[in-house]
């Protein structure tokens, strides 16, 4: 039988956390005092950092962690163009955008250009979730509709209204009552098909389609990107189901995926909503939508939309020396390069390992499904084994999907090809350790070596 989802993926347990070493125990245990169980930690041996730059980060003995994991920090961590652009602005002026300010408009049209959707505007907010939820308000008015349509293990935020939309939440999370959640598109899933009888689903119960809400990548449905073009006809039947398309960016954006810059126009549509975060800012709190010109017009006469923090000028700050960044460093064209080269040496890996099976990606965005070498099914105990015994090899990657299996790898956009092989080899001396099934345990069982369970770092 296959494995159920673990309540988070890659998550500490608490109840270890007396055979950590004393310094991380002792944060941690304030940690727990002062902000409660919700917020989870990840890793077995959770790590403390104090500094980061480009794609490193730096624990309090210096020790350096290569970071294959971290988009937000996408134009890569501490970067001294986006570090300079927020402290002058900080230093000049903050304040909202009921004010007329250059910042926030000049950065709005050079936005705007980067999406091909036709005539748009922007609004802005402070996270992904809050964009996907003014997207939601959106799309509900100007379809006079209440059904929405997600992937099976999709996230899309916190709010109360997108953890409505967000399935990957778990079970003690209600999806809304006019949430259809259809399969996500793998394993020979007909996608279209389970959208159309999703919208035919909701028409019977009387229920108007207002959006159907995807992340371009399906990142929590387990990195899903093939094949490039299949959600174009699942656009085209929301269209005339009269609902909108709604793109969740926040993953999938700003030059991830490599050959483009947004992940819909890896599939050849336009949106009607895009919804847009994390990568936006290099950490600074900047996210946002951009919309149809048409659609949001609506909107704007009927409703005022002012988010105190949203598109303020230091957060555009940081948002314009990221686009400034990604233009001058060439960062989509290094996605693109080394994330194919990644991928295609995963999958090398994964042609000699009883644990690798197969390997997807676009750009720097790969995604591995862990199986167990015996009966071939996902298993995230292996996952979570390959996960902290590259942590204990000081380089972060985590896992994802709905059976918490697939290793999730997705760095910093400077990550070259020197760091990619670093990771391959940490990877392969992980999965050599993994690799070898111990025949005097019941089959599948794999033995971890004592070096993994050991490796407390200095
Ligand atoms: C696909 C996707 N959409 C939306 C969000 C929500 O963004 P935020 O955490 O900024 O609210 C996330 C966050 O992980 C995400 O992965």
């Amino acid at each position: 039988m296959n494995e159920t989802a673990p309540v988070m993926v890659n998550g500490f347990d608490g109840s270890r956390a007396a055979a950590l070493p004393a310094r991380a125990a002792e944060l941690i245990a304030r940690r727990e005092a002062a902000l409660g169980g919700a917020c989870r930690l990840f890793y077995q041996q959770p790590v403390e950092f104090v500094r980061g730059e480009g794609v490193y980060l730096y624990d309090p003995d210096g020790n350096a962690y290569l970071d294959a994991y971290n988009n937000v920090p996408s134009v890569g961590h501490s970067h001294p163009r986006v570090t300079e652009a927020v402290t002058r602005q900080l230093a000049t002026l903050n304040t909202h955008t009921r004010y007329l300010t250059d910042g926030v408009v000049s950065y709005a049209e050079r936005l705007l250009a980067t999406h091909t959707i036709g005539p748009a505007h922007a609004m802005f907010t402070c996270t992904g979730s809050e964009a996907g939820d003014l997207a939601l308000r959106i799309a509900r008015q100007h379809t006079g509709g209440t059904g929405v349509i997600v992937t099976e293990n999709a996230y899309h935020g916190v709010t109360a209204a997108i953890a409505e939309v967000s399935p990957s939440l778990g079970a003690s999370v209600p999806l809304g009552a006019h949430v259809k959640a259809v399969p996500a598109p793998s394993g020979g899933v007909d996608f279209t098909a389970a959208v159309a009888s999703a919208i035919a689903d909701l028409r019977r119960h009387g229920v108007r389609l207002a959006a159907f809400l995807a992340d371009s990548l399906f990142s929590s449905d387990g990195v899903l990107p093939d094949p490039a073009g299949f959600l174009a006809p699942v656009a085209a039947l929301v269209r005339s189901a009269g609902g909108l398309y709604i793109a969740d960016e926040v993953q999938s954006g700003f030059g991830r995926t490599g050959s483009q810059m947004w992940g819909y126009q890896r599939h050849g549509l336009a949106p009607d909503i895009v919804t847009m975060g994390k990568p936006m800012g290099n950490g600074l709190p900047i996210a946002g939508i951009v919309g149809r010109r048409e659609v949001l017009e609506g909107f704007g006469q009927t409703a005022r939309y002012f988010n105190t923090f949203g598109g303020n000028p230091v957060c555009v700050a940081a948002a314009s020396a990221v686009l400034d960044v990604l233009e001058s460093e060439g960062l989509r064209a290094n996605s693109l390069e080394t994330g194919t080269y990644l991928r295609d040496a995963i999958t090398r890996l994964a042609a000699g390992s009883p644990v690798l099976a197969a390997v997807r990606g676009a750009g720097l965005y790969v995604g591995a499904d862990v199986v167990s070498p015996d009966t071939g099914l996902p298993s995230a105990e292996l996952a979570s084994a390959i996960v902290n015994g590259m942590r204990e090899r000081r380089v972060l990657i985590s896992a994802t999907g709905p059976r918490g299996h697939v290793l999730k790898i997705r760095p910093p956009l400077p990550f070259g090809r020197g760091h990619a092989d670093l990771f391959l080899d940490v990877l392969s001396d992980v999965l050599g350790e993994l690799g070898t099934p111990d025949l005097s345990l019941p089959r599948g069982r794999v033995l971890l070596s004592s070096k993994r369970l050991s490796g407390i770092e200095s």
